[in-house]
């Protein structure tokens, strides 16, 4: 109950505060040892629900091709898609930073060609920030996006985009010498100007020594605890999907209880107790 001494006492869904998280609050909050809440968030409905609990970031993920339309993976995921899916998170949230993924085959080939589908999702669909994959080869993209006023944060381990050529969805960066080459792409993109690092399926060990060296925060998913924040796709964290990988947690059924109202729902039309007299209008 609102005003109540066990409400006062409870902690805040929002541990900073209710006004909007900025793209500086990002570093401070690192410094001050506090941890990032990020999920992915494809629609208005989740986006609200999400937002209204404190979640820090949401994140447009290109995941929506294989969690929400129906493909085997991120790869046929197109720009417009992303602009309709942004805009509806974005109109959605009030307190969010909204960060939106750059589909593959909208950045990789120039900078002028990520800029170009950066300022479609910020101007068209309301981000706050845009996400691509990529180390070294994709610094120069990070650096005309952040002089143009555009946030970007970086993606590395498993980036799903080049699923093709890492051979599936594997453990990236073990081993000295691949451990090495990921501490430097990290460094080269927190350099270029990238205001965060998702850490994806990456040993814990090197997660947390690239937490160490970077000012930026690193946002791990499958990259264990030393990471500055987690991210889970939203399906995986709520009980949604019917397979969710090793690195995910459960936190409900609401796979369940979906399919439980839709049952009970089917069984009211259909033995006449729905609608009923609350539910019709008189003359
Ligand atoms: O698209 C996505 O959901 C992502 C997360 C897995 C980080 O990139």
């Amino acid at each position: 109950m609102p005003g109540s001494p066990s409400a006062a006492a409870a902690p805040s869904p929002s541990p900073a505060s209710t006004r909007p998280v900025r793209v500086p609050d990002l570093r401070a909050l690192k410094e001050r040892g506090e941890r990032l809440v990020m999920l992915t968030a494809y629609d208005g409905v989740t986006a609200r629900i999400f937002d209204e609990q404190g979640v820090d970031l949401l994140l447009v993920g290109d995941s929506i091709g294989d969690n929400m339309l129906g493909h085997r993976n991120t790869i046929p995921v197109t720009v417009d898609e992303m602009v309709v899916a942004t805009r509806s998170v974005a109109r959605a949230t009030k307190r969010a930073l909204v960060v939106a993924d750059l589909p593959f085959g909208s950045y990789e080939a120039s900078p002028a060609q990520a800029h170009a589908t950066s300022v479609r999702l910020l101007k068209e669909g309301g981000a706050n920030a845009v996400k691509l994959e990529g180390g070294r080869h994709v610094t120069e993209q990070v650096r005309l996006l952040t002089r143009s006023g555009i946030p970007v944060v970086g993606h590395l381990g498993l980036t799903p985009q080049a699923e093709n050529i890492l051979g599936g969805k594997r453990v990236q960066g073990r081993g000295e010498d691949a451990a090495d080459a990921l501490l430097a792409d990290a460094v080269a993109l927190a350099d270029a100007g990238a205001v965060a690092l998702v850490l994806e399926m990456v040993p814990a060990p090197l997660a947390a020594r690239v937490t160490a060296r970077l000012a930026i925060p690193t946002i791990g998913i499958g990259a264990g605890a030393g990471c500055d924040g987690q991210v889970l796709v939203w399906l995986d964290m709520a009980g949604m999907a019917d397979w969710a990988p090793r690195f995910s947690r459960r936190f409900g059924e609401v796979g369940v209880a979906l399919a439980e109202a839709t049952r009970a729902y089917g069984a009211a039309v259909r033995n006449g107790s729905f609608p009923g007299p609350e539910h019709t209008y008189g003359e």
